[in-house]
């Protein structure tokens, strides 16, 4: 394996928390990587007016994959206020840089793999091992929204869809609108990831969640595309499902379930949901990737509150390490590392406070390196 070069961006609050257990488990590890550190996050924004420098988009661009801690999000009104004074006024607007990172360098599939490991006292049922496949850029999130809702787009849109004169006496300043954009191409390709995905690793069904009976068009071409891409695997079936319902259905049933693709959204929402059947955010690991390059963070938030305390969990980045072992090539250290981490849960001897522990994010961090 040649050597590769990571990004890293711890970003802020707890991200630098978990990014220092990465490295205790890292520098156990040696793989063969080139570390390079860059800027983003909260401080940045205050400071420069934007969270994601250009100097750390071009420290990706010269990178392999890059390694992400978390970052604040905060609604529009609050982060205007937190800008420094001299960027006041200057029309800046706050936009999540992990959402920007994913539709820039168009990392259209984002892994969440959600599995009970043996002896984690927060898991829902033993056995559970689920595998998201989240559309990563574009759905709800592809941040085509309006408001107020110009007048002329309105009477565009009026004249292709009738639909929206049930809003006729409602002011255009009151209304809001989010287009949930979805392209054929982008069903197609984050379908096709999960199907490969289960042929790989052996499961018998992929199940595609979304709501094409209300949402005709945009559900219905996710549900389109994945019938045309299922036929391209035979031993696989496709179940198709509807979000709500599968929201119970995985409650009730989990085990059935093994590959899920959804769009942007309800991926989202998923996604949190299974991570809950198998001990929470501080279990979720996550892998966001496209056809040049890849990202690795936990799915939780930066919980400033918690900074600095290492009081946080890091299995869910010490198992996104893994994610991005694996994807650099080096299978056999991503492997040693799961195995390592399951063991120390397992022993249920070094434990953070979420699993009813007094450990802290670094003891976690050393238990595990001690494993390896
Ligand atoms: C996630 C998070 C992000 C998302 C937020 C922080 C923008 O919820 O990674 O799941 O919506 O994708
Ligand atoms: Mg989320």
């Amino acid at each position: 394996m040649a050597k590769k070069k990571i990004a890293v961006l711890p970003g802020d609050g707890i991200g630098n928390d978990v990014m220092e257990a990465a490295f205790i488990v890292l520098e156990q590890l040696k793989p063969d990587i080139e570390y390079e550190w860059g800027d983003i996050g909260w401080e940045f924004w205050k400071a420069e007016g934007d969270p994601l420098p250009d100097r750390t988009i071009e420290l990706l661009r010269r990178t392999d994959a890059c390694l992400f801690g978390a970052i604040t999000s905060k609604p529009k009104e609050e982060s205007q206020l937190e800008l420094a004074p001299e960027l006041q006024d200057k029309g800046l607007i706050y936009r999540s840089p992990i959402v920007r990172l994913r539709q820039m360098f168009d990392l259209y599939v984002n892994y969440r793999p959600c599995k009970a490991y043996k002896n984690n006292p927060l898991i829902y049922r033993e056995g559970i091992d689920l595998h998201v496949f989240r559309e990563n850029t574009e759905g709800l999130y592809s941040g085509v929204e309006f408001h107020p809702l110009p007048n002329d787009l309105r009477e565009k849109m009026l004249e292709y869809n009738g639909n929206l004169h049930k809003f006729d006496s409602t002011d255009g300043g009151d209304i809001a609108v989010s287009c949930r954009v979805f392209s054929r191409k982008g069903c197609e390709r984050i379908v096709r990831s999960a199907f490969e995905f289960a042929r790989d690793k052996g499961y018998g069904s992929v199940a595609v969640v979304e709501k094409p009976n209300v949402i005709r068009e945009t559900s219905g071409l996710m549900v389109r595309e994945a019938r045309r891409v299922a036929e391209d695997f035979p031993g696989i079936d496709l179940w198709e499902t509807n979000v709500d319902a599968m929201c119970m259905w995985l409650l009730k049933n989990p085990h059935d379930y093994g590959v899920l693709v959804s769009s942007n959204m309800f991926g989202d929402i998923v996604s949190d949901l299974c991570a809950q059947l198998v001990g929470g955010l501080g279990f979720a690991a996550s892998g966001s990737w496209g056809d040049g390059y890849a990202l690795f963070e936990p799915t939780h938030g930066s919980a400033p509150k918690y900074f600095g305390l290492y009081k946080v969990n890091p299995i869910a980045m010490l198992l996104s390490v893994g994610l991005m072992l694996d994807y650099i090539g080096d299978g056999d250290r991503a492997k040693a590392l799961e195995s390592a981490i399951a063991s120390v849960i397992a022993e249920g001897k070094c434990r953070t406070y979420d699993m009813g522990g007094s450990n802290t994010t670094i003891d976690v961090a050393k238990a595990v390196a001690a494993k390896l």
